[in-house]
């Protein structure tokens, strides 16, 4: 974000056989390194363990990904991948491998002009994060001539516990500002907006409190299931995949208070504020529940325990809603409803804000006026149709009084045309030192704090038909305080 030059770099994936690499971080670093400001400046070396893979295979893959991927037609394309990507195994728990890794990025700046500015990408499993950090430090690989950046993929850490050693061991061999804990949902252009929506504009600050706003409900909602990703996900489940980081990012931008700078470090500062002040979560406040079969598009999909290499009697949750109190000045008595899940009847990332209702009703003197006056909401739409929508009352023209809802609308799409994608804008800011957008070591340890109780004693899930929205108690919940989930 803070748009200054990017200097000549290598950058280094580990993981790079996997499908993040694949279907993410390749097409983003192609995008940028061929029509974008990374046009001359980069250099990928592809990390992994396979022995059997080498420079060319390697190009081979890349070659088709960005084939699949639309970026490229079927000829001509490997110029661009023989010329800027590089392949070397690495086993993860072999030093000796490490001290060749060393040699083959020496080389390879050496080959391509690059002071040794040196960006590390994590795509890995959580569970190898801590043993190549470690290799890495050990090998020297943690400092260079240039600059030297480590990207840390979510889920950081399990719980409490794990999210401090890992910190621990990552400020064991890197300064903080070297480090780049990522979480996508910070690079999507509609979660930046949240900022500029509340402090580039006069209008919605002064309403933004417990006197005007009755609940914000923050949704992401998936059609996909585990799709191939089981291995990993039986161990995570929704509260560490979404909950803790991609939602929780969410409710920390809505509910902070204005920085005194427009910069990572003020900005983080207001967000730990935030999650300081959240309430410990009551049991009775969380709902968690799995995915049976059901129907998504018409398509009848299996439940969750038929799933690839998911345990029969799997009791992770694809599912989950709780709610939040942030016990501040401006948010006590608000609650702060998140919920996520797989297979849900769409695709749709909200976040609803929902303001009181006008204290009494003023229009039933009118004869046969029987209509509801509803409350004012804003609706931020993350993804897709990407912009907002401030719903409010009207009276229908003509008698008898009616009253019915209409919105102003604002689409990103018909103002600005298509966005870039989130992984574009994040990998540009770690190449441009830009923290803004990343998570702060005591974020991710005071989040890890408010969910650590819940991943400890999980509750049971409950079952919930695909292509619908969750398990009917998740509607309980928000019933108790006599609302009900706002879907636009
Ligand atoms: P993958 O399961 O595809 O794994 C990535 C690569 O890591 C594999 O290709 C494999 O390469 C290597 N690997 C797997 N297991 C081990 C192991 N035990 N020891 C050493 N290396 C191993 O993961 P993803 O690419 O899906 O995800 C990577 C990271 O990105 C994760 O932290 C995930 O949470 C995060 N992420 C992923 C997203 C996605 O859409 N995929 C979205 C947001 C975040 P090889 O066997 O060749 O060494
Ligand atoms: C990832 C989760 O972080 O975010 C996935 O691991 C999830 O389970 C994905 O599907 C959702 O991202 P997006 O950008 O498609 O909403």
């Amino acid at each position: 974000m803070n748009g200054k030059e990017i200097e000549r770099h290598l950058f280094i994936v580990f993981g790079a056989t996997g499908d993040l690499m694949h279907r993410k971080l390749l097409p983003a670093l192609y995008t940028l390194m061929t029509s974008g400001p990374l046009e001359g400046k980069s250099v990928i070396l592809g990390v992994a363990r396979g022995d059997e893979m080498n420079d060319e295979k390697f190009r081979a893959m890349a070659h088709k990904t960005l084939v699949d991927a639309g970026l490229l037609d079927d000829t001509g394309a490997s110029a661009w991948c023989e010329k800027c990507i590089h392949y070397q195994p690495v086993d993860h728990g072999d030093a000796q491998d490490y001290t060749e890794l060393k040699g083959r990025i020496e080389q390879i700046e050496h080959e391509h002009d690059i002071p040794g500015n040196r960006a590390f990408y994590m795509a890995l499993p959580p569970q190898v994060f801590q043993p190549t950090v470690e290799r890495l430090g050990e090998a020297g690989l943690n400092k260079s001539a240039g600059w030297t950046r480590i990207v840390v993929e979510k889920p950081f850490g399990r719980d409490l516990k794990s999210a401090q050693e890992l910190n621990a061991l990552l400020h064991r061999f890197y300064k903080e500002k070297q480090i780049f804990r990522i979480d996508h949902y910070l690079g999507k252009e509609t979660t930046q907006n949240i900022l500029f929506f509340r402090f580039a504009n006069l209008l919605f600050e002064p309403l933004w409190n417990r006197d005007r706003i009755k609940s914000v409900q923050i949704t992401v909602g998936e059609e996909l299931g585990v799709e191939s990703r089981a291995g990993y996900y039986e161990h995570a489940g929704a509260l560490r995949d979404m909950i803790q980081n991609h939602l929780t990012q969410l409710m920390t931008l809505t509910a902070m208070e204005p920085p005194v700078a427009f910069d990572a470090d003020a900005i983080r500062d207001e967000k730990v504020k935030v999650l300081r002040a959240v309430a410990p979560i009551s049991p009775d406040d969380v709902v968690f529940g799995q995915y049976a079969a059901g129907q998504i598009d018409g398509e009848t999909v299996p439940p969750y325990r038929k799933e690839h290499d998911v345990a029969p009697d799997s009791k992770t949750e694809t599912f989950v809603a709780l709610c939040l109190h942030v016990n501040n000045w401006r948010w006590q008595g608000v609650p702060f409803y998140l919920r996520t899940g797989k297979r849900l009847k769409r695709r749709m990332s909200q976040i609803v804000v929902d303001f009181h209702r006008p204290p009494i009703t003023l229009f039933d003197s009118f004869e046969d006026f029987d209509d509801t006056i509803n409350s004012n909401t804003l609706v931020m739409t993350i993804q897709p149709d990407e912009g907002f929508d401030l719903y409010f009352e009207v009276k229908s023209p003509g008698q008898p009084v009616k009253v019915k809802t209409k919105h102003f609308s604002f689409r990103y799409e018909h103002a600005f045309g298509k966005l870039a994608e989130a992984y574009q804008t994040l990998l540009l800011d770690v190449l441009q030192g830009d923290q803004t957008l990343f998570v702060r070591a005591d974020e991710v340890e005071t989040s890890w704090g408010i969910y650590t109780p819940i991943v400890e004693n999980p509750p049971e899930p409950f079952l919930y038909s695909s292509g619908g929205w969750g398990p009917k108690e998740a509607d309980r919940l928000v019933e108790v305080t006599g609302e009900e989930w706002i879907m636009t």
